[in-house]
């Protein structure tokens, strides 16, 4: 098969190449897909650097841990798929269900698991999950990380309820697939960005307050003057610690801030204080389980949610979109078709 590969020992993504390699054949208990499209999440631009947990690769990666495509070949005892079946990867494999299993997790994309930039795809059957039937291979490419991550953010644990008020930071792909879901429980949505334009692009996706985290420094106060005192009851914390302390002043009473998102960095974190005021939850969130991408994607199907797709790029052309994702141009998501 054709596939994309960082070289061992990768520094970026100039060290992706195109490689013919064995076709993998599916094994008891295992399902091939034919991959159709593939996207590009922030994490993956650390892999390609070798910032990833681990560090440099120690040998040759595939790529990417959210793809989707149609299902070629089943092995010996599979009852969860039939050839022909839409499926896509779950980004944390074989975690079905219940409480995370310990940190680190194989998933998709880093070592010691394969990843989906490639023609094919052979994975145990409980790490893939049907599609939803209302969406292309590209739009579902989208979701084993950046869906799934939003989903569990505003639905893991504590649940959204319609009319609540949900921050989220930035127009990435996170950001935009919280925004929809969020819309589509019910919720109010305030959206940051750094760009006036791509803040009018998320009104027309329904947000409905919209405030420029550039020209807004204190754009924590600016939630709560916008909601009469009250703040956000959930916050989509994508920042990192850099905008931790703004998160916390947006919070509302009772509020749950879900930490996921490392864009700022990750050390010299605010004092967490003003949660005790606010009795305020910070929650720690990695990806989530298979049950909640099951979960997802039925509500897609239900709500009619059509992840925004900023640009696809052919296979060939791998490089160009990882520098596209990390560009300031980025709205939604990245997408290589296989
Ligand atoms: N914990 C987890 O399981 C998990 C899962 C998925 C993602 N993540 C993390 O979540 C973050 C977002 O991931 P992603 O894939 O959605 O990224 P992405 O698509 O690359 O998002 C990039 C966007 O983030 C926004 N941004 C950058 N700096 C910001 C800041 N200081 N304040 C607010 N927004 C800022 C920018 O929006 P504007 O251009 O509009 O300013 C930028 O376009 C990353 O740190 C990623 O590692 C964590």
């Amino acid at each position: 098969m054709r596939a994309q590969q960082l070289a061992s020992g990768a520094k970026g993504v100039e060290d992706l190449k195109l490689v013919e390699l064995p076709d993998p054949q599916p094994g008891p208990h295992q399902v091939k897909v034919r991959v159709r499209a593939t996207s590009i999440n922030y994490r993956d631009q650390a892999v390609a650097k070798g910032r990833y947990f681990g560090g440099a690769l120690k040998q040759p990666q595939i790529p990417l841990s959210d793809g989707a495509g149609e299902v070629v070949a089943v092995g010996e005892g599979v009852t969860r798929f039939k050839i022909g079946d839409r499926a896509a990867g779950t980004f944390v494999q074989l975690w079905n269900d219940g409480a995370p299993p310990p940190f680190p997790q194989p998933a998709l994309g880093a070592p010691p698991t394969v990843g989906t930039l490639a023609e094919y795809l052979v994975l145990h059957e409980d790490g893939f999950v049907h599609i939803p039937k209302s969406l292309s291979f590209e739009e579902a490419a989208t979701l084993p990380c950046a869906g799934v991550t939003a989903w569990n953010a505003l639905y893991g644990e504590r649940q959204l309820k319609p009319g609540d008020t949900v921050l989220t930071l930035g127009t990435g792909g996170v950001s935009l697939l919280a925004l929809q879901i969020a819309r589509a429980g019910g919720a109010r949505v305030i959206v940051t960005s750094s760009s006036d334009e791509k803040l009018e692009r998320a009104k027309t996706l329904g947000a409905e307050i919209a405030i420029n985290y550039a020209s807004t420094p204190e754009w924590g106060q600016a939630v709560l003057d916008l909601t009469d005192g009250r703040g956000a009851d959930f916050v989509v914390e994508l920042g990192g610690t850099g905008t931790l302390g703004q998160s916390m002043t947006a919070v509302a009473q009772g509020g749950t801030i879900v930490l996921i998102g490392v864009l700022t960095g990750m050390d010299n974190a605010p004092s967490p204080h003003a949660l005790m005021r606010k009795r305020a939850t910070l929650r720690g969130l990695l990806v989530g389980n298979r049950g909640m991408f099951e979960d997802l994607n039925r509500a897609i199907d239900a709500t009619g949610i059509k992840p925004v797709i900023d640009k696809v790029f052919p296979f060939e052309q791998a490089a160009d979109a990882y520098r596209y994702q990390a560009s300031a141009k980025l709205f939604g998501k990245v997408v290589i078709t296989v």
